[in-house]
């Protein structure tokens, strides 16, 4: 059996049925080519958080759980973690990171092309599991748009790397996009599976969207705050790429002088450098700020969540999203 990352040891209910998403996405890539089919066995076993299908399954459960087909909800969770999986191995190889979950990305190991190769099967696969999940054209058009906002938002970032003139909007519009865009889509899709409420449905994708902000903003902090052995990827590697990232934004708007210097050097800066900036966003304030922001997000999250009915499934979406967004994951 496929073991998940720790923190679903608590969650036993929630944990046995991401074991069940994982063991389909093993069977559905299984192909004739060994190299890309062992690399994605490698992927999903290498401990993921799985907050996606994790927080679909969660929603569904608010619903009638009962009514709802058991295998469709495994196989369109199952389809949110796979399309995970596809941008993050297309992300390394823009992000030229060399690590991602504690080992070597795909790229680094076995070169671009396979990489790009095991990033399109994904896709593929992440079309027919939803194929097998659902007969609605609403939801199949609802993950066409998801898909293409992920990639708007990050080619949003890529039009605006280097710029120190960057602004809150922007980079707000960039992670809806890349990141909060994907935990929308999964929050709303798990409600729609276990057949909610309309408005029920329509409050999680919103729940989702503020989750998917403040986690973003949260990882990007983390990227000035920890080390890659506690993260399990690469550190400080947003600024050397020009993805200025909120902590950096706060810090140029408050005194863009005392940054400007340090950014000039663009790919080209030491460790050193790097150092003398994280001295200066503590110097300005700017982790604690950007915690504040990421706060709010948070606290809208919560706020909606126990908006929704009173049921324990709610109890364990609250706890989750609490301790997840507080957590240094
Ligand atoms: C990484 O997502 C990409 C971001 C949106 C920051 P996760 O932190 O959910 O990655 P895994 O799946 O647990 O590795
Ligand atoms: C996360 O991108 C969003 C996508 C993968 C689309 P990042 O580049 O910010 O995430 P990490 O830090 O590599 O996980
Ligand atoms: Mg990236
Ligand atoms: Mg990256």
């Amino acid at each position: 059996m496929v073991k998940t990352h720790p923190m679903w040891d608590d969650y036993p209910n929630i944990q046995a049925h991401l074991v069940a998403c994982l063991e389909l996405i093993i069977e559905k890539t299984t192909i004739e080519n060994k190299d890309i089919e062992k690399t994605v066995t490698a992927l999903i076993e290498s401990q993921g958080k799985l907050l996606r299908p994790a927080y679909f399954l969660l929603f569904s459960q608010l619903g009638n759980a009962q009514k709802a087909a058991y295998d469709n909800i495994i196989a369109a969770a199952a389809s949110t973690e796979v399309l995970h999986l596809a941008t993050l191995i297309h992300d390394d190889i823009i992000d030229e990171a060399a690590l991602r979950r504690g080992n070597e990305t795909v790229h680094s190991k076995h070169g671009q092309d396979v990489a790009v190769y095991t990033g399109d099967l994904m896709i593929s696969v992440y079309f027919e599991l939803l194929a097998d999940a659902t007969d609605s054209v609403e939801i199949i058009q609802l993950n066409t748009q998801s898909m293409k906002q992920v990639l708007l938002g990050e080619i949003n970032q890529m039009t605006n790397a280097y710029d120190t003139a960057i602004t809150f909007d922007t980079y707000l519009n960039s992670i809806k996009g890349k990141t909060a865009q994907l935990f929308e889509l999964s929050c709303y899709e798990g409600a729609y599976f276990g057949q909610c409420k309309p408005e029920v449905i329509e409050q999680s994708g919103v729940i989702g969207q503020n989750i998917g902000i403040a986690f973003q903003m949260l990882d990007d902090i983390l990227d000035y705050t920890q080390t890659p052995e506690n993260l399990s990827k690469p550190v400080l590697n947003d600024v050397k790429q020009g993805i200025y990232t909120l902590p950096l934004i706060l810090g140029l708007e408050a005194d863009k002088d005392a940054f400007l210097p340090l950014l000039e050097k663009g790919e080209q800066l030491s460790d050193s450098d790097l150092a003398d900036l994280v001295a200066l966003l503590h110097e300005h304030d700017c982790i604690e700020r950007a915690h504040g922001i990421a706060r709010e997000y948070i606290d809208k999250a919560l706020a909606l969540i126990e908006q929704l009915l009173d049921q324990p499934e709610k109890e364990v979406l609250y706890t989750l999203t609490k301790t997840l967004l507080t957590k240094d994951y």
